[in-house]
């Protein structure tokens, strides 16, 4: 089945060519075709150009095809959300609230509460009950014009539940619309009965957890929680590197909460991405664009724990890739809305629209080595296309916490 989409108002095809997260260079070029169209068929987009120069070239396909006319809408790639903690069990509603009287994001989780908390509904739930929890939440992603999600285990910290997670992922990759990409991350935090242990802990993830994921194949990047009371950077070198020995390629949650080495540690270990960010020093951001580590930010997180956002628009000035994502966590980011991302990033971090929409496409594909497949709009890509009812992608940054989704094409197949 062929699908012609014509008469696109901006087509931002946000092609490879100039925006090489490599480089971090060019982000604001969106490449775009107005009054533009775009042929696919069978998942796979055939031509990308002005609604004139497709019509003159494809008559015949487009003869055959389902034609539908846009209007003058805009027209960009999927969405790809390249950091989620999206297969958790529960919800922690009442520390919204306990933060909101003073408490701290750690004082709640050193007592036992926030990450731990999630840990232990999520040890409860039953494979089946995470699968229908997560599904909910994926098909919100959808409705928002997200058609790639990664999502990390990491509520487990136990070989079953971290398991029994990255199993729930493997289901819904094959069942939902959404393309899931797994990343291990058993070292989210301490579990409480090693506090003060930290060192087995890290050993057991080393010796008895990454060697069992890499064997079953369940993930393809190993993340760590570098942090102040959570692991030292030195740990969480030793559980990168492990991973890396296994064929896992390293991402890390750094410089969240205070400074402390997580960028220059990215740069170290080859990470494909640094997380957060919201602390990270002068020479951390220089390390990464020197290291080519894109930069993963999370504008979300950073409004919902009244923190101060990362520095975005220092980064990109700097020479690093920017990627943005929506942190979707029951803890310190629960939303699973991209577009809004997209508006802080233009607010909080002083992006262009053009580059909020880059990072949460084509840098957001390479954050999560997808690049070749999603995040543009070009001949061959995978047809993963969304139609926004606004007539160009600056409107769309501009008309904030709004969801302007009018279509989606997951595949090729019209899914809203
Ligand atoms: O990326 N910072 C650590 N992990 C998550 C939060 C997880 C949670 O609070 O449940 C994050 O913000
Ligand atoms: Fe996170």
């Amino acid at each position: 089945m062929k699908t012609f989409i014509k008469h696109i108002g901006q087509l931002a095809t946000i092609a490879n060519e100039g925006t090489g997260a490599k480089k971090g260079q060019a982000m604001s070029d969106l490449n775009i075709i107005e009054d533009g169209a775009i042929l696919f068929r069978s998942g796979v987009i055939l031509a990308v150009g002005t609604t004139e120069q497709l019509k003159e070239e494809y008559a015949a396909d487009i003869q055959e095809a389902m034609v539908v006319n846009a209007h003058g809408r805009l027209v960009t790639p999927g969405l790809v959300d390249p950091h989620t903690h999206v297969a958790y069990g529960g919800s922690r509603e009442k520390e919204f609230e306990m933060r909101l009287q003073g408490k701290s994001y750690m004082d709640i989780m050193n007592a036992g509460g926030g990450i731990h908390a999630t840990m232990r509904m999520t040890r409860e739930a039953s494979e089946d009950e995470l699968f229908d929890q997560t599904i909910k939440r994926l098909d919100s992603f959808l409705k928002h014009g997200v058609t790639t999600v990664e999502g990390k285990s990491g509520y487990g910290m136990d070989l079953e539940t971290e398991l029994k997670q990255l199993r729930v992922m493997k289901k819904l990759q094959q069942s939902h619309a959404i393309d899931l990409v797994p990343t291990f991350m058993g070292a989210h935090a301490v579990p409480t009965e090693y506090k003060g242990r930290e060192g087995e802990f890290v050993d057991i993830i080393i010796q008895e957890m990454l060697p069992v994921i890499a064997e079953e194949g369940l993930a393809e990047f190993n993340d760590v929680f570098c942090e102040k009371d959570v692991y030292t950077p030195e740990q969480s070198e030793r559980i990168l590197e492990a991973g890396k020995k296994l064929g896992l390629t390293p991402k890390i949650h750094a410089d969240e909460i205070v400074s402390y080495g997580g960028a220059e540690l990215a740069a170290k270990v080859g990470a494909i991405s640094a997380e957060h960010l919201l602390k990270a020093s002068d020479e951390g951001i220089q390390a990464m664009a020197e290291a080519g580590v894109i930069a993963c930010l999370l504008p979300a997180t950073a409004l919902y724990l009244r923190e101060e956002a990362a520095q975005g628009r220092k980064m990109i000035d700097a020479g690093v890739a920017v990627a943005i994502s929506t942190d979707c966590n029951p803890g310190s980011s629960p939303t699973v809305s991209m577009p809004l991302v997209m508006n802080l990033a233009c607010i909080s971090m002083r992006l262009t629209p053009a580059e909020a929409l880059t990072a949460a496409t084509y840098n957001a594909a390479c954050a999560i080595n997808r690049q070749d497949t999603v995040g543009s709009l070009e001949k061959g890509k995978k047809a993963d296309i969304v139609m926004w009812d606004v007539k160009s992608y600056q409107e769309l940054q501009y008309l904030f916490g709004v969801n302007h989704v009018q279509s989606v094409w997951k595949n090729g197949k019209k899914v809203i």
